[in-house]
């Protein structure tokens, strides 16, 4: 691919001491540069470009400030102890990439493509990956499509960008267990819908559940499948799995939850491990009822931002859980530390699932 680079003139200051202090959190800085591509019917994917971080413009009538054709990805680059920077299953993001690109009716872009631009980026910003243990830098592609015209159809023109952030914990509590509100009104997807792509309409749609859970001291919500409001789903940014007499637990891949990657290594490690996992409709009765029994070990969210993060509370209606005593459970802890450590370099990685910049 060929790249226009333009070094930034006025380097900004990393935060190196929230760094060190422990308080980046998720998503508030920004690296010094972007990557930026665009795309027209006539001219296919052009100009790809790495320049300094700066504000995109657009027509007010651009579709998807209007029509939400939009989609992103959520992905990682970490900092191994010898200085080399690591992505996670980078293909996998690729191949999500194109089947939202596909529901959305954006252009898809060749695996390899993407997975370059990504490396571009990383190696060029490579110094403001934080060092700390529990950090990484927040990769964020998106496209956006930017024809300005108010019909509603899909655009002629987008643009491709990434952005990288250096980042800490997604949630405050870390590995710590999080309080989870079973969202029994609202809905987040319905089969048929777009619930399987990452595109900014289903966290819009998210938000004002995730509000309310807020106010009543949740972290989170647990979507309940959109028909019967019966069948868990997923949590806001995580898949989730239950484990019960031991069995993890999971929803299958019915077209209304993302694909998670972090799920599929997740359940990966668990086989692994010995352990037995199943996908399957999984009803919030039959966890009530596997809570009242004793049975419900453990439940834990996967997701690229939390990694593995334990759920010690959940509140469905007026049935109140606390689970494994709102500690880390003890597979949801040994699957968080084979993961991470296969993500960080400090693990070998026998799956082939880590790729260096
Ligand atoms: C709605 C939703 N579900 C699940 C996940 C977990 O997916 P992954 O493991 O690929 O990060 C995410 C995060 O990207 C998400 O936004």
């Amino acid at each position: 691919m060929d790249i226009k680079i333009t070094r930034t003139q006025n380097p900004m200051a990393k935060p190196l001491a929230e760094e060190e202090a422990g308080t980046l959190g998720f998503g508030n800085y920004f690296s010094d540069h972007m990557f930026v591509m665009n795309y027209s019917l006539d001219k296919g994917w052009h100009d790809a470009e790495i320049k300094p971080l700066e504000d995109l413009r657009f027509h007010p009538a651009a579709m998807g400030l209007h029509y939400g054709q939009e989609i992103f990805e959520g992905m990682k680059a970490y900092r191994t102890k010898d200085d080399r920077m690591l992505l996670f299953r980078p293909y996998e993001n690729a191949k999500r990439w194109n089947n939202s690109c596909d529901r959305m009716c954006m252009p898809p872009m060749d695996e390899e493509m993407f997975v370059e631009a990504i490396r571009k980026i990383v190696d060029f910003d490579r110094d403001w990956a934080p060092h700390a243990e529990g950090t990484s830098l927040v990769l964020r592609p998106a496209m956006v499509a930017t024809t300005a015209n108010l019909g509603v159809h899909p655009s002629d023109e987008y643009v491709f960008f990434i952005i990288t952030s250096p980042s800490g914990a997604y949630y405050p509590e870390g590995i710590d267990p999080v309080s989870i509100y079973v969202e029994d009104e609202y809905i987040r997807a319905a089969m048929g819908g777009t619930g399987f792509a990452k595109t900014g309409g289903n966290y819009a749609g998210s938000l004002k559940a995730a509000k309310l859970a807020e106010e009543k001291g949740f972290t989170q919500v647990l979507w309940l499948d959109g028909i019967e409001k019966k069948y868990v789903e997923e949590v806001g940014s995580m898949n989730m799995m239950f484990v019960i007499d031991g069995t993890i637990i999971t929803a299958p891949l019915d077209g209304t939850i993302l694909p998670g990657v972090t799920r599929s290594s997740v359940m990966q490690l668990a086989k692994d491990k010995g352990w037995n996992v199943e996908e399957r409709k999984l009803s919030i009765d039959e966890i009530c009822k596997a809570y009242d029994e004793g049975r419900l070990d453990e439940a834990f969210g996967t997701g690229t931002a939390a990694v593995v993060s334990p759920v010690g509370k959940l509140q469905y209606k007026d049935k109140e859980m606390i689970i494994n005593d709102f500690k880390t459970g003890p597979k949801a802890k040994e699957l968080y530390d084979s993961l991470l450590s296969i993500q960080i370099g400090d693990a070998e990685d026998p799956y082939g699932w880590v790729v260096e910049v």
